[in-house]
C-alpha cells in the first residue's frame, strides 16, 4: 500500500476469534468456529478511514480462550517492535472477546505503550448477516490513528474502552458484551468520529516505563514463556475449603489469586489455607466475583486485594509481579 504525506500508519495484527470466525449458514451467531479467516482478508471487507495505511500481520489464528503466555510473549514483542517504528501511528489487534480482557491488561502493564494500541472483536462471525466485526474493525483504526494517544485500549460496539477496566460483561448480546464498571466508558465513536466522555485513570495512562527506543527489558518478552511464574485462581463459595490450596501448592503453584465474595471477603477454611500457604512463600492477591463495582479493602482484611482489576486480570497482575520480582 502506498502512504501519502498525510496518511498515518497502523499495524494491524490478528489472533483470530469470531472475528475471523465462520459458521455454515448467515444466520447461525453461535454454531460457529473462531479463527478461520486470515487478517488479510478481514481488512478487504472493511471501509477504511480516510488518510489510512495499513499492514497487517498474522501472529495467532486461535480461539481466544486457548490463548497461551508463549502467544502473548510473541505478541507483545511483535506490537514492541511496531511502536518503535517512527512512521506506525499505532497498532490495531483482532482478537476473540472471550479473553480480550487479560490480553489488553498483559499488554498494558508489559508494554505500557507511548502510542495506542487497540484491541477489537466481534460477537459475531465474519459470516453472519449482520456481523459486527467490519465495524468495529474500522472503528478500533480510526482510534488507533487518534493524536497524542497512549497506552492499551478496546473497543467494541462504538465504545472506547481502558485496559484497566474493561471486562466482558454479556456473553452473547452485541451492545452489552463489553462494559468497564464504576469507572465507566473512555469514549464513544459514531460515523468515525471519536468524543471522548472521561480522562483516563492512572493504570491506563502509565507512563511507558519498560521501552526505551524499542529496547524489550520486560521479562515477560524474554524470559521462556514455558518459565514464567505459575498462577491459578481459586472461588471463594458457601462450602469452601482449604483443599484446592493444598493441592496445588502441593503441585508447585507460585500464586493464586482468590476470587472474593462481596466486599472481597474470603470463606474462613480457605483463608487458613491460604494465610499458612502465604507463610511459606506463595504469593496470593483477592479480587471480587461480584462483577463491575470496586472493592474496599478494609484493615480487618488478612489477603491483599488488586485495585479494580477482574479476577482474570488479578492472575495476569499477580503472574507479572512475580515475573519482575525475579527480573529476567
Ligand atoms: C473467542 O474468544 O475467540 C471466541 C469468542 C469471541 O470472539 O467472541
Amino acid at each position: 500500500m502506498s502512504t501519502a504525506p498525510d496518511t498515518q500508519r497502523i499495524v494491524v495484527l490478528g489472533t483470530g476469534g469470531t472475528i475471523a470466525g465462520t459458521a455454515a449458514s448467515p444466520d447461525d451467531v453461535v454454531g460457529y468456529r473462531a479463527g478461520q479467516i486470515g487478517i488479510d482478508t478481514l481488512l478487504a471487507g472493511v471501509s477504511m478511514p480516510p488518510g489510512s495505511a495499513l499492514e497487517a500481520e498474522q501472529i495467532a489464528q486461535i480461539d481466544s480462550k486457548d490463548m497461551t503466555h508463549a502467544i502473548w510473549q510473541t505478541l507483545a514483542q511483535r506490537v514492541a517492535h511496531h511502536l518503535a517504528r517512527p512512521e506506525v501511528a499505532g497498532i490495531v489487534i483482532t482478537h476473540g472477546t472471550d479473553t480480550l480482557e487479560e490480553t489488553a491488561w498483559f499488554l498494558q502493564r508489559v508494554l505500557a505503550p507511548s502510542k495506542p494500541v487497540v484491541l477489537t472483536g466481534a460477537m459475531r462471525p465474519a459470516t453472519a448477516r449482520e456481523a459486527d466485526g467490519p465495524q468495529n474493525l474500522s472503528d478500533a483504526i480510526t482510534v488507533a490513528r487518534e493524536p497524542g494517544l497512549s497506552g492499551v485500549l478496546a473497543v467494541l460496539a462504538g465504545t472506547v474502552h481502558d485496559a484497566c477496566d474493561v471486562r466482558k460483561a454479556n456473553p452473547l448480546r452485541l451492545d452489552d458484551a463489553f462494559a468497564s464498571g464504576d469507572a465507566g466508558p473512555l469514549g464513544v465513536i459514531a460515523g468515525g468520529r471519536l468524543r471522548w466522555l472521561r480522562l483516563r485513570g492512572e493504570a491506563g495512562s502509565a507512563a511507558p516505563q519498560v521501552l526505551s527506543n524499542g529496547t524489550q527489558v520486560h521479562p515477560a518478552l524474554s524470559r521462556p514463556a514455558d518459565d514464567w511464574p505459575r498462577v491459578e485462581i481459586i472461588t471463594s463459595h458457601a462450602g469452601a475449603t482449604g483443599a484446592l490450596v493444598r493441592a496445588l501448592c502441593a503441585d508447585g503453584v507460585h500464586g493464586i489469586v482468590v476470587a472474593a465474595t462481596g466486599n472481597g471477603s474470603v470463606n474462613r477454611e480457605l483463608q487458613q489455607a491460604l494465610v499458612a500457604a502465604q507463610a511459606t512463600g506463595l504469593a496470593v492477591l483477592c479480587s471480587p466475583r461480584s462483577g463491575p463495582g470496586r472493592a474496599h479493602p478494609s484493615a480487618i482484611d488478612r489477603l491483599p486485594m488488586a485495585d479494580g482489576l477482574t479476577p482474570a486480570k488479578t492472575r495476569v497482575e499477580l503472574m507479572l509481579r512475580l515475573l519482575e520480582r525475579a527480573g529476567a
